[in-house]
């Protein structure tokens, strides 16, 4: 079983990708949040594949593992994480496992996969140039390749599976926490009313429908439980989506899976 969260399409990709390999049901972690998983065996996996955000889990996924219910049986599970990111994740890996062993899940092997980057708030990031992303996903796709068999064969993984960075302490630690208080919600988005045209996209595109359309401007309103995900940035057609004062000339990634080319379906995300 591979619960699934994302915001662009990066690790929805990756995710469908490791099911159909797998042969493992695929489930929005939206949906099964706070249910129990019924595998099916006791020699089924769980797997968690998710973005990384500010060096750590997304806000989201936090309480997705927190609500995960303690294991129902005593056979020890092969539990393993594919995550996606832009550069590197700091100690991304050590934050999951030990929020797993709060809940009496032990992780067994972490994957990273660096994929285009969706992260454009503050400045000096942006998205990646066309030909950094496609380089990205290439390699993505080499190591998944050699990821799937290891899966498979419920192997452990070591430091050379995942990319830390430099300074990836710092980062997790010291930085993330201030990252999540500034930064993490919603109060710095809106809408340029000059550019938008009511048409719902990014509404449509959050995966925590966290945004309603205002019934007599037809403009997006925020409600407050964010996990800053940036879906709605990245999908209005217009642009329109501005948080704080750095985006109005940051680009786009669109919502889509990197192996379904870059124009995807309004709601092709979990
Ligand atoms: C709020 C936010 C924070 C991010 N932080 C990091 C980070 O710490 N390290 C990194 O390499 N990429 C970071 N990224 C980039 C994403 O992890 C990366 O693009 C990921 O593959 C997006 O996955 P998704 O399309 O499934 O949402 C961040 C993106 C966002 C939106
Ligand atoms: S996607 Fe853009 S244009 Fe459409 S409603 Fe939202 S902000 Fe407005
Ligand atoms: S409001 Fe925007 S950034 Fe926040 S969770 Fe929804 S789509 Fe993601």
């Amino acid at each position: 079983m591979i619960y699934c969260f994302s915001g662009t399409g990066n690790s929805l990709g990756v995710a469908r990708r490791l099911s159909e390999a797998l042969g493992e049901r695929l489930l929005p972690m939206t949906e099964a949040l706070g249910t129990a998983p019924d595998f099916a065996s006791p020699e089924e996996p769980l797997g968690l594949v998710f973005p990384v955000y500010g060096w750590g889990l997304p806000r989201f996924v936090e309480t997705f593992v927190e609500a995960l219910p303690h294991p129902a049986d005593a056979t020890p599970r092969y539990v393993f994480a594919v995550l996606t990111c832009g550069d590197d994740i700091g100690r991304t890996d050590r934050l999951l496992s030990r929020a797993l062993a709060r809940r009496g899940w032990q992780l067994a092997a972490v994957f990273s996969l660096q994929l285009r980057n969706t992260y454009v708030c503050l400045p000096g990031f942006d998205v990646d140039t066309p030909q950094v992303a496609a380089e990205k996903a290439q390699r993505a796709e080499a190591q998944l390749e050699a990821i799937v068999p290891r899966i498979a064969a419920r192997e452990g993984s070591t430091q050379a599976d995942i990319v830390p960075g430099a300074c990836a302490g710092l980062k997790s630690y010291v930085l993330r926490p201030l990252f999540n208080a500034l930064l993490i919600s919603d109060r710095h988005f809106r809408a340029e009313t000059v550019r938008c045209t009511g048409c719902g996209r990014c509404a449509r595109v959050c995966p925590l429908h966290n945004i309603s359309l205002d019934e007599a401007t037809r403009t997006p309103r925020w409600q407050g439980h964010c996990t800053h995900c940036l879906a709605c940035y990245h999908a209005c057609p217009q642009h329109a989506v501005a948080y704080g004062f750095f985006t109005g000339k940051k680009g786009q990634v669109g919502i889509n899976s990197y192996f379904r080319g870059p124009q995807g379906a309004a709601k092709d995300n979990l």
